[in-house]
């Protein structure tokens, strides 16, 4: 049977050929264990930053014993002369803690010093870490955008998802987003328990923390992450929904309204809380909008044409976040235009994105979503959105459609280099581009520059083929 879909579908054939040899040339595909977080980063920690604002950051610290732990922070290198309080940490059991009182606009050195909990030893110090707090309006400033790392998966190498994560470090960004498919909680939706939820969770951290100690983490949900409208549905509150949203919180900081952010200031009770799946923030000169296009669509697996919403409420706060905005520049960004499909700005024209029926072209918004008032690329037409971040399809696509760049974003760690272009590259209109990496946009008073940086494992390094290349960048004045 599968001798006859090749025959029928040759593009098939070549990609499942293409994934086969992958799976057996990648370096081993190693399925990191409880163990493997403390292995990544220093010796027996794993630290994630995230929500940073004008005055503070967060930690999320994970260790792999109990431990007393305190931080120190200053403003140069070697010198600190903020403290915090000493936390408790239990082993494996995420501890958070927020580092107040800092100044705007301010680069930041912290090392962490921990010591065995109950002993008398002295603290331990960790190594010289950095952040940055929000930036001023006139202040340049670089963040990296990844999407689909599919650890979980064939589709995924771990040493190359790691390469690209360190190419990123090495840009300095003042924070880097991950645009979903990293947790893989839905392959077996109907069976899978909290505690495997946990541990595709805890996965994870031996990359992000390889990391992320100097590179808050922005995470925007993908279909893979199993957070969506139906699932929730499914017998709550057990079900894979409930139980990705609360080891996603747990062990990922995600922004939620505190007066620096907006976003959704819905509280869904036990045992999920502040879902802390949609937000908004301004940095410098720009507007940060990340979107969730799952959890408000609850028709079936994969919700189609009308079908996919981001509910009512999200809309709201999303033009609202759109309308009242004074920053020049704004970035919005959600795992794929309506939740499914393939494609960019084909896309974008249809259903509540675009505003028009798929099948004759006719507009019927209104009629569908009466009250709302317009579709979302209208809102981001009318508001002068720059830049929509997407990922989903697995490579590198660049579109333009109404004066707005629809941005397809690559995988980290795809070490056959082709596997999406191949796959649903046909679904783009234009400057459709193979292999891996991440995206580094660099804002500044004058423009935003966009660039598609390269990576490549040593093995695959050669006269034109350079990991952290440029191959493709574009500025918007
Ligand atoms: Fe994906």
């Amino acid at each position: 049977m599968i001798l006859r879909l090749f025959q029928k579908n040759p593009a098939f054939a070549l990609l499942f050929l293409v994934a086969f040899v992958a799976c057996k040339k990648n370096d081993p595909i190693v399925t990191p264990k409880n163990d493997e977080i403390v292995k990544t980063g220093n010796l027996n920690l794993n630290e994630i930053l995230g929500r940073p604002t004008n005055t503070s950051v967060t930690i999320n610290i994970l260790f792999d014993q109990p431990e007393e732990v305190y931080w120190e922070i200053g403003t140069s290198s070697g010198v600190y002369k903020l403290k915090t309080n000493i936390y408790t940490s239990l082993k494996g059991v995420p501890t958070l803690a927020d580092f107040t009182n800092l100044s705007q606009n301010t680069k930041y050195y912290y090392r962490t010093r921990y010591r065995t909990s109950g002993s008398n030893d002295q603290f331990v110090a960790g190594a010289e870490h950095t952040f940055h707090t929000q930036r001023n309006q006139g202040e340049s400033f670089v963040f990296t955008v990844e999407s689909d790392p599919h650890p979980y998966d064939k589709k995924g190498c771990h040493n190359l998802w790691l390469l690209t994560l360190q190419n990123q470090l090495k840009d300095n960004p003042d924070f880097m987003f991950d645009l979903g498919d990293t947790f893989g909680d839905d392959h077996n939706a109907s069976t899978i328990t909290s505690d495997e939820v946990k541990q595709l969770h805890l996965n994870d951290r031996a990359y992000f923390g390889a990391v992320c100690h100097s590179m808050p983490l922005f995470f925007c949900l993908g279909n893979h992450e199993g957070e969506s409208g139906y699932y929730l549905l499914q017998s709550p509150p057990d079900n894979l929904a409930v139980y990705g949203n609360i080891w996603r919180n747990y062990y990922y900081p995600n922004p939620y309204p505190d007066g620096f952010y907006t976003g959704n200031l819905m509280i869904e009770g036990n045992p999920v809380g502040k879902p802390e799946n949609y937000y908004s923030w301004k940095w410098g000169d720009a507007l940060f909008v990340v979107i969730d296009v799952y959890r408000y669509a609850s028709s079936g697996e994969k919700p189609e044409k009308w079908d996919f919403t981001l509910g009512k409420v999200q809309y709201d706060w999303l033009k609202s976040t759109l309308e009242n905005t004074s920053s020049k520049y704004k970035f919005v960004f959600a795992h794929h235009v309506r939740g499914q499909g393939r494609g960019g700005i084909t896309n974008a024209k249809f259903y509540e994105w675009g505003g028009y029926e798929e099948n004759n072209n006719s507009y019927t918004f209104d009629t569908n979503r009466p009250g709302w008032g317009k579709p979302i690329q209208q809102l981001f037409k009318d508001n002068h959105v720059n830049i929509f971040f997407q990922g989903h399809d697995h490579l590198f696509a660049h579109e333009v459609l109404d004066g707005i760049t629809y941005q397809e974003v690559p995988m980290p760690g795809d070490s056959t280099y082709i596997l999406g272009k191949t796959a649903n590259g046909a679904a783009y209109t234009s400057d459709v581009i193979d292999g891996s990496g991440y995206i580094r946009v660099t804002v500044s008073p004058l423009n935003i520059k966009t660039e598609y940086i390269q990576s490549y494992l040593p093995k695959d390094e050669n006269g034109t083929q350079k990991n952290r290349m440029t191959s493709f960048s574009y500025t918007l004045n």
